[in-house]
C-alpha cells in the first residue's frame, strides 16, 4: 500500500493505475477506522481494482462548538488496518495540503434541498463542508466509483445530489450500516461513551426498528409513533435532537404516494451525539 500526504504523489500512483487499465475506487473517511469503514473498503474492492482511502479530519465540516480538536486520531492503527484489508493507496493529507490558502475564502459547494432539516438544521454549514471536501477529493482522485455508508443517510443523499447536479462521472455506492451485535451502529464517536452510556446506546436502534416494524404492519399514525419513540428514548436518558419519518428519496415529509420511507434519529447521551436510521417500505 502506498501511503502519502501529497496530492502530487497520489496523482502519480493514480496515473500508474490508470495506465494499467485499473478502475479507481475511493473511500473517503476521517480515520479512527472501525469495521464499518472496512466494510466500505471491501465493497470498493469488489467494484474497482485500485482503492484509494482518504483519511482527513475536514475542518470545514465542523461547527465552532464541535469536536474538531478532540476527534479521535489513530493514524498508525488506521494504516495497518487498511493495508491488511487490501487498500492500494492511503491518502492522508494535512489541512495545508487540502486548504493551502486557508478556509476563510475557500469556495464551497452548497446543496440546497436535502441539506436542509435533520442534521443540516442542528449542524449549520456541516453539509456544505462535506460536499466541498468530497468534491475536492473527487476532483483529485477522479474515481470510477466512491463508497459511502448508509449510516450517514442524509450525507449520502447530499453526495448523490451534488454528484448528479455537477455532472461528476463517479458512481456512488451505498454500503449498509455495520452494527455491533447489540445493534448499535459503529461510529468513531462511540469511543466517547462511558460504560453506562454504552449500555444505553443500543436503544436508539431498537427504537427506530420498532417504529419501522409498526409502519410495515400498517400503522399510519406517525405522530404518535414519533411521540412514543421520543418518550422511550428520553426516559432512558437520551436528549433528543430529532426523530423523524421521511420519504427515503427526498428526505421530505412522506406524501401519499411515497412507499419507501426512512426513520432517522439523532440524540445525545451525555455530550455524545449519535445518529442512526432504518429504511422501511409501506405494505
Ligand atoms: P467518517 O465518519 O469517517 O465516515 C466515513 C464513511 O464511513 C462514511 O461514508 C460513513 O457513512 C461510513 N460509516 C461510518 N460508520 C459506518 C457504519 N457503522 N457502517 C457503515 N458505514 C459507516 O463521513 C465522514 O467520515 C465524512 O463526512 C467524509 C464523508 C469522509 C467527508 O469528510
Amino acid at each position: 500500500m502506498i501511503t502519502t500526504d501529497s496530492i502530487q504523489t497520489l496523482l502519480k500512483a493514480l496515473q500508474n493505475a490508470r495506465d494499467q487499465k485499473k478502475r479507481i475506487g475511493l473511500v473517503p473517511t476521517m480515520g479512527n477506522l472501525h469495521e464499518g469503514h472496512i466494510s466500505l473498503l471491501e465493497l470498493a474492492r469488489r467494484e474497482s481494482d485500485f482503492v484509494v482511502t482518504s483519511l482527513f479530519v475536514n475542518p470545514m465540516q465542523f461547527g465552532p462548538q464541535e469536536d474538531l480538536q478532540s476527534y479521535p486520531r489513530t493514524p498508525s492503527a488506521d494504516q495497518k488496518a487498511l493495508s491488511r484489508a487490501g487498500c492500494a493507496a492511503l491518502f492522508a493529507p494535512s489541512v495545508k495540503e487540502m486548504y493551502p490558502n486557508g478556509l476563510s475564502n475557500h469556495c464551497s459547494v452548497l446543496v440546497p434541498g436535502v441539506s436542509g432539516g435533520l442534521c443540516g438544521e442542528s449542524r449549520p454549514g456541516h453539509f456544505q463542508g462535506v460536499a466541498t471536501v468530497v468534491t475536492k477529493l473527487f476532483n483529485i482522485v477522479q474515481p470510477d466509483i466512491a463508497v459511502f455508508g448508509q449510516k450517514d443517510y442524509q450525507q449520502l443523499a447530499v453526495i448523490r445530489a451534488f454528484t448528479q447536479d455537477l455532472n461528476f462521472a463517479t458512481r456512488i455506492l451505498a454500503a449498509p450500516t455495520f452494527r455491533a451485535p447489540d445493534g448499535l451502529a459503529l461510529s468513531s464517536r462511540n469511543g466517547y461513551l462511558s460504560p453506562v452510556e454504552r449500555d444505553i446506546a443500543p436503544l436508539l436502534y431498537r427504537c427506530i426498528r420498532q417504529i419501522a416494524e409498526a409502519v410495515e404492519q400498517g400503522e399510519r399514525d406517525y405522530a404518535s409513533l414519533i411521540k412514543d419513540g421520543k418518550t422511550m428514548l428520553e426516559g432512558a436518558g437520551f436528549r433528543m435532537d430529532y426523530l423523524e419519518i421521511r420519504a427515503a428519496r427526498t428526505l421530505e415529509a412522506p406524501a401519499q404516494q411515497d412507499k419507501s420511507l426512512v426513520i432517522l434519529v439523532a440524540a445525545f447521551i451525555g455530550t455524545t451525539r449519535l445518529i442512526d436510521n432504518i429504511e422501511c417500505c409501506l405494505p
